[in-house]
C-alpha cells in the first residue's frame, strides 16, 4: 500500500518520526514536506537528529498569510497526489501544511488519517482550531490522543473511523528521552542547574502579535528573577525587535536560537518550571512531571490541568509572576497520554486498507 505523509512544521516532524518508523514496516511511504518551515533549526535539526527519512518532495512554499501558504501548499500538495496516486495520505496535528494535505487529498477522493484528531480549544480565533475542525470533518481515520478528544469527535457527530490510539508525541519522547541525557549539552553551555530554571517558550499569535501581551510576559519573568532559557521562534524574535523588547530583555532571561528535540528534551526535563503557548510543550511538560504555566485563556490539553500539573494564566503579569512563585502541582499523575501510539496507527491503517 502506498502512503503519502505530509509534514512541513517542526511539531509535525516531531510526530512523524516515530509513526513513519512503524510505517515504512509494511507499507510504502512517500514523504511530503511542504516547506512551511525552513530555517535549519526549525526543520533540518530534526530530520537529522530523530532519523526522519528525507522527504520524497520539498514543496519551498515558505512563510506568507494564511490563505496564500495554505494555497499554496493544496496547488502543489494536489499535484504530487495526482502524479502518486496514493491509497491514503495521512496528516498531522493543526498546521496549515495539515489543512492543505487533507483538502487536497478529500477533494481527490483519497482516504485522509488524521493523527492528533479531536483536539479542541473552542477559540475559533486560534487559526489551529479551524484547521482542526476542518480537518478532521474531512478524515477517514481519525487517531485520538485522548478520550477527550474523541468524545469532541462524538459531540460533532463524528464516529465512525475514530481510534482512541494515545500520543504519538509519547513515542518521541520515551525513544529519544535517554539519547537526549547522554547527548545534549545544553545544561552545561549555558549554566543551568537543575530545578533552579525556567524554560519559556512563546509563538501563539494571540501572544507574539500583541506588544502588550509579549511586555506583560517578559516583564512577569524579569520581575521573578530566575535564570530563564527562552529558545526563540522565529515569529517571535521578528515581533520582539519590532516590538523593541529585544534589546531590553531582563538580564535573567538566556533568548537562544530554536533547539533542536535532543536539547529540548534536556532543558525541559532539568526545569524548575516551564511556561509556554505552545501545545506539543504542555503535554511534554507533564510526560516529564515539571509543572506548566501556560500562557493562555484556554488549551486543548485540559488532561493536564484537570490533573494539578498545568496552569492557565494567559498573558497576565500578576498571574504569571504568582504562579512562577507559588505554583506546585497537587494530587497523583496520572496516566493521561497512553504509552505510544505507533505501533497501533500503523496497524490500524493496514486494517483499514485492507478493508477498503
Ligand atoms: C505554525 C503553525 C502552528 C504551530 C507552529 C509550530 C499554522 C497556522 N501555524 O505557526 O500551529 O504551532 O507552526 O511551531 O500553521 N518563520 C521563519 N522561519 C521558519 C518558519 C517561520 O522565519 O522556518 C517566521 C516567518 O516570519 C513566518 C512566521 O515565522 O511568517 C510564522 O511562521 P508560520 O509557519 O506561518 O506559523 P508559525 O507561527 O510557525
Ligand atoms: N521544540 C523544540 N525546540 C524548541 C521549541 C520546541 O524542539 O526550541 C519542540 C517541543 O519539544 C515539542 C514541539 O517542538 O516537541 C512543539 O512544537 P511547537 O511548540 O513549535 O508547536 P505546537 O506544539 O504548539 O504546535
Amino acid at each position: 500500500m502506498k502512503i503519502i505523509s505530509i509534514v512541513g512544521a517542526r511539531p509535525q516532524f516531531i510526530k512523524c518520526a516515530s509513526v513513519s518508523r512503524e510505517l515504512r514496516k509494511t507499507h510504502q511511504e512517500v514523504l511530503i514536506h511542504t516547506g512551511q518551515h525552513y530555517d535549519p533549526e526549525m526543520s533540518d535539526v530534526f530530520f537529522e537528529e530523530l532519523e526522519i527519512p528525507k522527504p520524497d518532495y520539498h514543496l519551498g512554499v515558505g512563510s506568507g498569510p494564511h490563505g496564500k501558504q495554505t494555497g499554496e501548499c493544496l496547488a502543489k500538495i494536489e499535484e504530487v497526489l495526482i502524479k502518486e496516486q496514493p491509497d491514503l495520505v495521512l496528516v498531522y496535528g493543526d498546521t496549515n501544511s495539515t489543512l492543505a494535505g487533507g483538502l487536497a487529498a478529500a477533494k481527490l477522493h483519497i482516504p485522509v488519517a488524521h493523527v492528533e484528531a479531536g483536539l479542541r480549544s473552542f477559540d475559533r480565533t486560534m487559526p489551529e482550531e479551524i484547521n482542526r475542525v476542518l480537518v478532521d470533518h474531512l478524515s477517514d481515520l481519525l487517531f485520538c490522543p485522548t478520550q477527550t478528544a474523541v468524545d469532541n469527535l462524538r459531540s460533532e457527530g463524528i464516529t465512525k473511523g475514530v481510534f482512541l490510539t494515545g500520543d504519538v508525541m509519547v513515542d518521541a519522547l520515551e525513544y529519544n528521552k535517554e539519547i537526549a541525557r547522554e547527548r545534549s549539552k545544553i545544561l552545561e553551555k549555558y549554566s543551568l542547574t537543575p530545578g533552579k530554571y525556567l524554560i519559556l517558550t512563546v509563538h501563539r499569535p494571540s501572544n507574539t502579535d500583541n506588544p502588550d501581551h509579549m511586555e506583560h510576559i517578559i516583564g512577569a519573568i524579569g520581575d521573578c528573577g530566575l535564570l530563564t532559557l527562552f529558545p526563540v521562534h522565529p515569529r517571535t524574535r521578528k515581533n520582539l525587535i519590532s516590538f523593541e523588547l529585544w534589546d531590553s530583555m531582563p538580564g535573567n532571561i538566556i533568548p537562544c536560537v530554536p533547539l533542536g528535540y535532543l536539547d529540548m528534551l534536556a532543558a525541559m526535563g532539568s526545569a524548575g518550571k516551564i511556561l509556554t503557548d505552545s501545545g506539543g510543550v504542555q503535554k511534554e511538560a507533564y510526560l516529564l512531571s515539571v509543572p506548566c504555566i501556560t500562557l493562555r485563556e484556554n488549551t486543548e490539553w485540559v488532561e493536564t490541568v484537570e490533573a494539578g500539573w498545568n496552569v492557565l494564566v494567559g498573558a497576565d503579569r500578576e498571574k504569571i509572576g504568582a504562579m512562577v512563585r507559588e505554583f506546585l502541582p497537587s494530587g497523583g499523575h496520572p496516566d493521561l497520554f497512553g504509552s505510544g501510539a505507533s505501533g497501533s496507527i500503523g496497524e490500524l491503517v493496514g486494517e483499514y486498507m485492507n478493508g477498503v
